[in-house]
Formats: C-alpha cells, structure tokens, sequence
C-alpha cells in the first residue's frame, strides 16, 4: 500500500511517519508539497499515485490566524480542498484531521460529530471550511477531529510546562478550559484502522476522560515528580489573542461503535509519553 503524507515533519505527521514506515511512504513538508498550490498538488497525487493520503499538515499557530487569517484559510481551507480534489480524482480516500475548535465551547456534555459547529477563532473557522470543502469534493474522506494534542516532536502544552518547570517555582495555568489531551502517538496508531475502511465520514478521536488545563498540568507534574505550585486562573486573567471554547470534549462513541480500536484514558497515554520523553532527555534528544 502506497501512503502519501502531507505536513509529515510536524508533530503528528512524525509519529504518522514512524508508525507507517513499514508501508511504501511518500513523505512531504511544505516545501516538497505545498498543498496550498491546487495545481501541484493534482500533478504530484497522479504522479505518485498513493492509494491513500493523510493530511497532517495545516497552519495550526491558534494565535496567529486571527492575524494571519489569509494564510490560515489558505493551509487549512483551500490545502484540504485542493487534496479531496486531486484524491477524488484518482479514486483515493484521503484521511484529513480536524479539531475540536469548530465548536463554540457551550455545550456541557463531550461533542458528538452532529452537534451544532460554532467556531470562535480564525483558526476554528478556517478547519471548519476545511471540512466543508472536502465534503463538496469527495467522498472518500476520513475527518477526524481531535483535540489538545501532544507528542514528541512539535511544541505543546506537555513539553512548554516542563520546559517552565525548570525556571519557574509557580506557574499560572487556566481551570475553566475543559478538553480531552491527546497524545500523538495515539492518534498516528488510530489512523491505521482506516486503512483498509471503507466506513468514510466525520469522526471524534481523542484520548478517553476530559480535564481543565490546570488539572492536566498537576497531572504532568505530579506523574514527573516535579514540585511547583501551579496557580489556577480564568481564561479572563489570561488573555491570548484567539478565543477558545470553555468546553470541547469529544465524544468518540462514533469511533468505537464503527468497530475501529478505541482510545485509551488521557491520564495512561500521558504517563507513557512521559516515560518516553524522559528517556528522550536523559540520552539528550530533546
Ligand atoms: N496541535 C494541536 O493541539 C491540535 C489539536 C487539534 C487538531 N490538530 C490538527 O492536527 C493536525 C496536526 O497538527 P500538528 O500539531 O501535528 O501540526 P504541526 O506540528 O504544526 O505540523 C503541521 C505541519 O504542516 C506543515 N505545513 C504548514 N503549511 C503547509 C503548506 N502550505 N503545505 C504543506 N505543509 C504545510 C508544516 O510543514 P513544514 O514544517 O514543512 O513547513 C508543519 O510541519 C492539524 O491538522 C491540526 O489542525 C492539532
């Protein structure tokens, strides 16, 4: 089986890359790919003719997109279009991945893929016309929103509190955010039940259990043993340039009821990353 990775030297398109290395891979950056250039993209998918694409690049700086919302539109808008273009045009299912900011964050029980889409930041708009354009385009897709996620390879929450840990003894962490942390590595591993199905559609994918920010960063430090006084704040104290929704757990019963191997608790994922970013750092890795 020949795989096509957009977006493969980011953090999930890393972990896409280890897991699926035993297949045939054509792995591109944005500069072997740019997947905002319709044209290119069509002559290098009929070019290479994989039998499946994963998306896994986009413009994903939240903040950033409120300013940049051009460039944001064009990656995660026009770069999907232009991939469900050239997939539908050789017949190939193309797996992209979402968010859990197309939601506006009102809702108090976890998200299923029907419920009402509302996003509030650039960002959140721009992957929502991702979505919508890929849906025009073909209709072998695989949508998978996921949320709050973390790996090895790419800067996140996990690394950024360990990273503050070292010069900081309190650290101020938002409580009235509540998600689903998901780890990279878990979702590249969930990503292979896809490639022999044909169960094409909108999917939740994130690791099981939900928490705040804050709970999710006492958790880090205290799976880490690290001793820091983490200080809960409002998302009013801690201003950011984007929006983002108060509440926007998954629910990935969808997922599980399509018979596709379900995600484990955040709480085991986290431990088992952290397991492997030390032993990261002690060999100086990272
Ligand atoms: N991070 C999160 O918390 C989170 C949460 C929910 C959903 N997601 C979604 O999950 C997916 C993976 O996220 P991630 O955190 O792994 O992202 P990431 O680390 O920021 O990697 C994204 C990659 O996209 C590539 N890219 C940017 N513009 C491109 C272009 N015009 N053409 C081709 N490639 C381009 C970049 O490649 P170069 O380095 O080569 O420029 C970058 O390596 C994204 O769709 C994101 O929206 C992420």
């Amino acid at each position: 089986m020949k795989i096509l990775i957009t977006g493969s030297y980011g953090m999930l398109g890393s972990d896409l890359r280890e897991v699926l290395k035993n297949f045939e891979l054509t792995c591109t950056g944005s500069k072997d790919l740019d997947i905002r250039d319709e044209e290119k993209v069509m002559d290098f998918i009929i070019d290479k003719s994989p039998d499946l694409v994963i998306n896994a690049a986009a413009f994903t700086a939240v903040d950033d997109c409120e300013t940049n919302f051009e460039e944001a539109y064009a990656v995660n808008a026009l770069g999907p279009r232009n991939l469900a273009i050239a997939c539908n045009k050789i017949d190939i299912p193309l797996v992209h991945i979402s968010t859990d900011y197309v939601f506006d964050g009102s809702k108090r029980t976890p998200l299923v893929e029907s419920d009402k889409l509302g996003p509030q930041s650039a960002y959140g708009k721009t992957k929502l016309e991702g979505e919508k354009f890929i849906q025009e385009s073909t209709e072998k897709y695989f949508i998978l929103r996921t949320a709050w996620l973390y790996g090895l390879h790419g800067k996140n929450f996990v690394n950024t509190m360990l990273d503050l840990a070292e010069s900081h003894d309190e650290i101020t962490v938002v409580n009235d955010q509540i998600g689903s942390p998901t780890y990279s590595l878990d979702l590249a591993v969930a990503i292979t039940n896809l490639l022999h199905s044909d169960k094409y559609g909108i999917y939740h994918v994130t690791n099981e259990g939900e928490c705040s920010w804050y709970d999710f960063s006492k958790l880090i430090f205290e799976l880490s043993n690290i001793d820091v006084n983490v200080i809960p704040v409002s998302t009013e104290e801690f201003v950011r340039p984007a929006p983002r929704p108060h509440y926007s757990v998954l629910n990935n019963r969808k997922w599980n009821a399509s018979g596709f191997v379900p995600m484990r608790d955040y709480k085991e994922a986290l431990g088992a990353y952290l397991s492997l970013y030390n032993f990261f750092k002690r060999i100086k890795r990272i």
